[in-house]
């Protein structure tokens, strides 16, 4: 039997993307369909999810909807997966991104956002919507935290709840003031509800409530229970820890695909790589890089403390001594971003910046650099080195969280059985960067090595179809311990 599922949470690739959440609230639908789950999306009605999804059917009114009514509209996405939007102009209909406005400020109002996403879903998850009942609410991030804490506390028959984890560094945390606004009892404002060091904590909440708790691999799974990792939850999730696992995120093997991919200048496959020289040119043309057979690094990145942006900074001189190029992508912290452009006008023709988000250059960046560098201090999973897997771009991570569980590093043992795929690195610090760096260039030198590392990570499974399959089997367990024949 089919089990029917509501997926929840703020971003959805390709309608609107700031991370890899989206990428992967984008890919699971259809991924899961073949292991037997329907899903639908709920997703906030954001101008320009609106502008991007195409014709949209009002199925619901929802009154009253944090100071003025909405609706509910049915939509496809690209992929022709369902989606739910929660339309609220007051809410959602304005200038600026998802979570913060054009000045880089929080809006003011996220809490009350955020919230009123998580109340349609925990109605829908009571059956608000006609001939749609769903098995499992499947609750993405702080955003839709609040998700299973309504479904909790309103009482009554409900579906089994899964909180999962994109990102434990964020959190969103409101004042204790909002607690009536929000429709949350004062009686749930305790350190067993939502309450969280003196605040309404919605990720808190999610963790709390939620039949399982999942995050987005093994290893950030367990880092996230110690005191180093657990950014203040780490008591709250080692007591749920029975209930919490990990599940490494896929990749949308249709829409990164170098054999078929258009944003390249050419396409190549495993059998033809030799073809990928033309994506490094097309790159450094562009970019006005020197165009010689040196080791060309990229970085795609938001700038933040998170990616070890500012490692790089400081392994850059280095970097640039062995002969490499650096390539950088990347959005977010103005002083980073002066920096990196300092380094550009240091370096003219061996650095080359492109400051802001821009989905289609990272395609060809991946294609036509020779490494990408991903030295986060924490990762819970991370994507870019995946897609850089697949298209025969060498990762160099710090062995943290996904980073780890997702790249073999190119020891004697891996490389004696033919297995390596990248380069690790720990302690995260900008000298162990160093030497990774160095010794992916020592690599690069060896050209046959290099392209046995570049054909096993093309080769590697980094699809959607076991992972999905993993998230198919908790929702089976879970829709069973509910009572649901699955
Ligand atoms: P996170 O979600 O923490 O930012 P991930 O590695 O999981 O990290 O996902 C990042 C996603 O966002 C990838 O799809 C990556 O290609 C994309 N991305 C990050 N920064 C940029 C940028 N400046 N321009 C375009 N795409 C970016
Ligand atoms: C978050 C994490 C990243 C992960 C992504 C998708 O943004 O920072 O590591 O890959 O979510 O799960």
């Amino acid at each position: 039997m089919s089990l029917q599922a509501l997926s929840v949470a703020s971003e959805c690739f390709p309608l609107i993307k700031t991370g890899g959440l989206a990428d992967v609230v984008g890919a699971l639908p259809n991924a899961l369909a073949p292991h037997g789950v329907r899903v639908r999306t709920l997703l906030p009605a954001y101008r320009q999810v609106l502008a991007r999804a195409g014709q949209v059917e009002p199925v619901l009114q929802l009154p009253d909807l944090f100071g003025a009514d909405g609706r509910l509209l049915a939509a496809k996405n690209a992929d022709g997966a369902d989606l739910l939007l929660v339309d609220a102009p007051h809410l959602f209909d304005r200038p600026g991104g998802p979570y913060l406005d054009a000045a880089g400020l929080d809006w003011p109002d996220n809490a009350q956002r955020f919230a009123a996403l998580s109340i349609v879903a925990a109605r829908l998850g009571r059956g608000l919507l006609p001939g749609f009942q769903p098995d499992i609410v499947h609750a993405h991030d702080w955003q839709a935290g609040l998700v299973p804490a309504y479904l909790a506390l309103f009482g009554g028959r409900r579906p089994a709840t899964v909180m999962t984890v994109h990102n434990l560094a964020f959190q969103g945390q409101y004042p204790a003031r909002l607690l009536d606004d929000l429709h949350l009892p004062a009686s749930a404002f305790v350190p067993e509800g939502v309450e969280y060091y003196g605040q309404i904590g919605f990720l808190k909440a999610g963790l709390n409530y939620a039949d399982r708790i999942t995050t987005v691999s093994p290893s950030y799974a367990r880092e996230i229970r110690t005191a180093e990792g657990g950014m203040g939850l780490d008591g709250l999730l080692n007591a749920r820890a029975a209930r919490l696992s990990g599940i490494v995120n896929g990749i949308d093997m249709d829409v990164w695909n170098p054999a078929t991919d258009p944003l390249l200048a050419k396409n190549y496959a495993v059998g033809s790589l030799a073809d990928r020289a033309e994506n490094k040119t097309a790159l450094c043309s562009r970019l006005g890089l020197d165009q010689d057979d040196s080791p060309l690094f990229c970085v795609i990145t938001r700038l933040t403390w998170q990616k070890g942006v500012d490692l790089i900074l400081q392994a850059a001189p280095h970097l640039l001594e062995a002969g490499g190029q650096l390539a950088v992508l990347g959005a977010g912290d103005v002083q980073l971003e002066g920096s990196y452009q300092r380094l550009t006008e240091q370096y003219p023709g061996r650095v080359a910046c492109v400051f802001g988000y821009n989905e289609e250059f990272a395609h060809l960046l991946e294609a036509g650099s020779d490494a990408i560098l991903v030295p986060s201090r924490f990762e819970p999973c991370g994507l870019t080195q995946l897609y850089a897997l697949r298209y025969g771009c060498i990762p160099v991570v710090s062995r943290v969280g996904g980073l780890a569980d997702t790249v073999i590093d190119a020891n004697d043992a891996a490389q004696a059985a033919g297995v390596a795929t990248g380069v690790q690195f720990h302690p995260v610090t900008a000298d162990a960067l160093k030497d990774a760096i160095y010794r992916t260039i020592a690599l690069y030198r060896q050209p046959g090595l290099w392209a046995k590392m570049q054909r096993n990570g093309m080769t590697s499974d980094l699809g959607w179809e076991v992972r999905a399959g993993a998230y198919a089997s908790l929702f089976r367990s879970l829709a069973q311990e509910n009572g649901v024949a699955a």
